[in-house]
């Protein structure tokens, strides 16, 4: 059983994070992921909607959350979930209108949460205006110069410009046909086909990003979620790779498309858009680089604020790695003063609920609490996905027909392996309430849901998990209270490593001045270990708390947070 036992007045700060004003908010600040599609659906079309996520803010403040970062919601054909974006400041209206953006940033303020929204600077939608009329101008129209088109090789243009492939399957070029018909130029999308790439070295493109930060914050938006942050700029002349299988290199080797240093000229400027409005408006990068060096040039004091931790991501449940990769993290950060950004789960990811399992969904969800208390006690922000406050695990039997990810599509069409091709698992609709689907989804039981949820998921609801001792949401509640409150918890550049058993990471936070220290331990083996007890317990990721002075016994696979 989960209990909290400091002193739950202490609680109430009198500038808790999420206060608008308080400087480096975002230092320490736990932002929570909505994906639209799957949170809430306001109108029963079985799709998540604007009115969904603004009925269920109050959820996100009574969780605990400093912001929330909302998914694309702007109007897309979506070919990727709406990371194909045709209008960059029209909301699609499957997801609402624009009176309904502004709602939620003005609900969300009024509950001391802060709005961020998501950028896709690298590509948009082929339905973007100015690329259909690259399109319908044909070789030569100016607006071709704002994406890569090129001639293609051989004695008819028939191969692609270059060897490269995109993310999702297959070569990272299409080839157009020319108004009269016959075939064309080719143009480079990293992801889908539906998706050209932008040219960031066309002076059009810098200043149009520009006007949509602009726009967006000028609608209140308190930051951006950089999408493919390390892909704007290519390398010069679109070089060669001289080598197939390049998925497996992403985020581990140096790319002729991929974190290229002319990336960082295009933050400075944006840092600069930034800073023309108050109260600390922030960009965090989805960055894949091969080093966290690499991420940490993202974070430098003139670029952006934050870029995600992939490699804490990235980690098997094992505490030599964790540790060498929490070190290796800080470490990186420390010289350009950012903080750590912190995260397990996100839309493209398989949940950790099911990364840790190895085959035993209990043992998953143990392993995935453990590593959320790790992670909430680390210093610097963290990101949370919506439903993992719930312990959803991935749902791995989705039917193909209810299949909308193009990386499935696309794997799945060129028989190519490597790829997960599972991104749907991770955003089927979370349930709420009731003991019918959608659980409390839409607006109706039995209603609609744009991919089913399994049945199992009735027990995991917000409404079947709320005041239930031990279960996974009152977890969350609880470390992000003590984490608020806590003197020693938040923002910070390093931890102190202590003495502990094979397999168990124990780590102190100190709080300076006269306030108690904090110590974190897990086990992360799948035995119990005997632990010299380093304080008093405050909260156990899983069983019972353990008590008593001197030795203590820690269950395989949890975690203790301790006040010292
Ligand atoms: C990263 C996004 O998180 C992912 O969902 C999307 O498919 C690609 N970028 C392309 O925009």
């Amino acid at each position: 059983m989960t209990q909290y036992l400091a002193d739950p007045s202490a609680a109430t700060a009198p500038e808790s994070p999420g206060t608008p004003g308080r400087p480096g908010w975002w230092r320490d600040a736990v932002i929570y992921q909505v994906y639209p599609r799957s949170f809430a659906d306001g109108n029963g079309d079985g799709m998540g909607d604007l009115q969904g996520v603004r009925a269920r803010l109050p959820h996100l403040k009574a969780l605990g959350v400093d912001a929330v970062w909302l998914s694309p919601f702007y109007a897309s054909p979506q070919a990727d979930a709406g990371y194909d974006v045709a209008d960059y400041r029209a909301i699609d209206p499957m997801f609402g209108t624009l009176h309904d953006a502004d709602a939620v940033i003005r609900d969300a303020h009024e509950l001391g949460l802060r709005i961020i929204v998501d950028l896709v600077p690298n590509h948009c939608s082929d339905q973007h205006l100015w690329f259909r009329k690259a399109l319908a101008e044909g070789p030569g129209s100016p607006l071709r110069a704002r994406f890569h088109f090129r001639p293609g090789q051989g004695p008819d243009g028939e191969l692609p410009p270059n060897d490269w492939e995109s993310i999702f399957g297959g070569p990272a070029w299409t080839r157009t046909e020319n108004p009269d018909g016959t075939p064309g130029e080719w143009y480079l999308h990293l992801f889908a086909a539906e998706q050209p790439d932008f040219n960031w070295d066309h002076p059009a493109v810098r200043d149009e990003f520009r006007s949509v930060l602009r726009f967006w914050l000028d609608l209140g938006v308190d930051g951006f979620r950089i999408d493919v942050a390390h892909g704007l700029v290519k390398a010069a002349g679109l070089p060669d790779l001289g080598r197939a299988g390049q998925l497996k290199l992403l985020g581990n080797d140096v790319l002729p498309f991929f974190d290229q240093d002319g990336v960082h000229a295009i933050y400075r400027s944006w840092r600069t858009v930034l800073e023309e409005y108050p109260g600390e408006r922030i960009g965090v990068a989805e960055a894949w680089t091969p080093t966290t060096e690499r991420t940490a040039r993202y974070v430098r004091p003139d670029e952006l604020h934050q870029a995600f931790n992939f490699h804490f991501l990235g980690a098997e449940w094992d505490a030599e790695r964790l540790r060498e990769v929490i070190d290796d993290s800080l470490d990186a950060m420390r010289p350009v003063g950012a903080p750590t950004t912190w995260v397990l789960s996100n839309h493209d990811v398989v949940r950790h609920t099911t990364r840790y399992a190895d085959g035993d969904p209990a043992r998953g969800l143990r392993r995935a609490r453990a590593a959320t208390l790790l992670m909430l006690a680390l210093p610097g922000s963290a990101y949370l996905y919506q439903g993992e406050e719930l312990g959803l695990p991935e749902v791995t039997d989705l039917p193909d027909g209810a299949r909308q990810d193009p990386a499935f599509f696309r794997t799945s069409a060129d028989g190519q392996t490597g790829q997960d091709g599972l991104r749907d698992g991770c955003r089927v609709p979370i349930p709420w309430a009731g003991t019918e689907a959608p659980y409390g989804f839409g607006p109706r039981a039995g209603g609609p849901s744009w991919l089913p949820q399994p049945e199992s998921w009735a027990g995991l609801s917000v409404e079947a998990q709320t005041g239930r001792p031990g279960s996974t949401l009152e977890l969350y509640r609880e470390a992000l209270t003590v984490r608020r409150a806590h003197p020693a918890l938040g923002a910070g550049e390093s931890v102190e490593w202590l003495a502990a058993p094979d397999g168990v990471l124990a780590f102190r936070r100190r709080a300076g001045g006269d306030g108690p220290d904090f110590v974190c331990t897990v086990n992360t083996t799948g035995e119990p270990v005997a632990l010299a007890a380093p304080g008093r317990a405050l909260l156990v990721s899983d069983g019972e708390l353990p008590r008593g002075e001197g030795e203590v016994t820690q269950a395989p696979d949890t975690a203790v947070w301790w006040a010292v």
